[in-house]
């Protein structure tokens, strides 16, 4: 069976509307996909410290990270859903691919530039935004971020979902844009 990595960065666990979207996809996805799930909230994430960092530099790193990043350079497919938060995604995302981008593993470099070292073809992003700001207005930095990590690491195309508005709007207007981002991942997820 082909692998799917699934990385949850939704702080807001289960009141999270972002991972209310991505469950259903992730759950149709696991009729095709080997499912590997990271929650990044019940991870205790941190940052590289100046200690982790001199470990690094003589190539020690934590077991956890290595077998992480092992599990995302040999996935198909990678899954993320992630709130937006402060105009991009929650840090915890960001600590998670700091910690598992990793020489050697996810990419590699040779006397000239880097590569990536991932065989994933596609990549979905799922998220929602407070405010009406839409995929690529360039106060939108998930998208371009994620994109760019993509050519480090060689994760394929990028597509994202998201729900716009989602503090300006109705209870029933969120519940509508919450069904519409499910219906469409679950098109999406038909030729994933
Ligand atoms: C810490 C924090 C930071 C946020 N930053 C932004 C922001 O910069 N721009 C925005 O449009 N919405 C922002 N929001 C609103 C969220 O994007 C919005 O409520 C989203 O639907 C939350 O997703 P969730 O229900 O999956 O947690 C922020 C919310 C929180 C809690």
């Amino acid at each position: 069976m082909a692998k799917l990595v699934y990385i949850d960065a939704c702080v807001r666990e289960n009141d999270s509307r972002t991972r209310r979207i991505a469950e259903p996809i992730i759950k149709a996805l696991g009729e095709r996909y080997e499912i590997s799930t990271f929650r990044l909230p019940e991870m205790n994430l941190e940052p590289l410290s100046p200690a982790a960092y001199a470990e690094r530099a003589v190539k020690i790193v934590p077991e956890w990270a290595a077998e992480a990043a092992r599990t995302i350079a040999e996935a198909d497919r990678i899954v993320i859903a992630a709130p937006f938060w402060d105009m991009s995604f929650p840090s915890v995302l960001k600590v998670f691919f700091e910690q598992t981008s990793l020489f050697g593993i996810t990419f590699d470099s040779d006397d000239k530039a880097c590569y990536g070292l991932c065989k994933c073809k596609k990549v979905l992003y799922i998220t929602t935004r407070g405010m009406d700001i839409p995929t690529g207005d360039p106060r939108e930095q998930g998208t371009p971020y994620i994109k760019a990590l993509s050519t480090l690491w060689n994760l394929g195309e990028l597509e994202t979902i998201a729900a716009t508005n989602m503090d300006y709007s109705t209870p029933e207007e969120i519940e509508a844009k919450v069904s519409g981002c499910i219906a469409e991942g679950l098109e999406i997820a038909r030729d994933f």
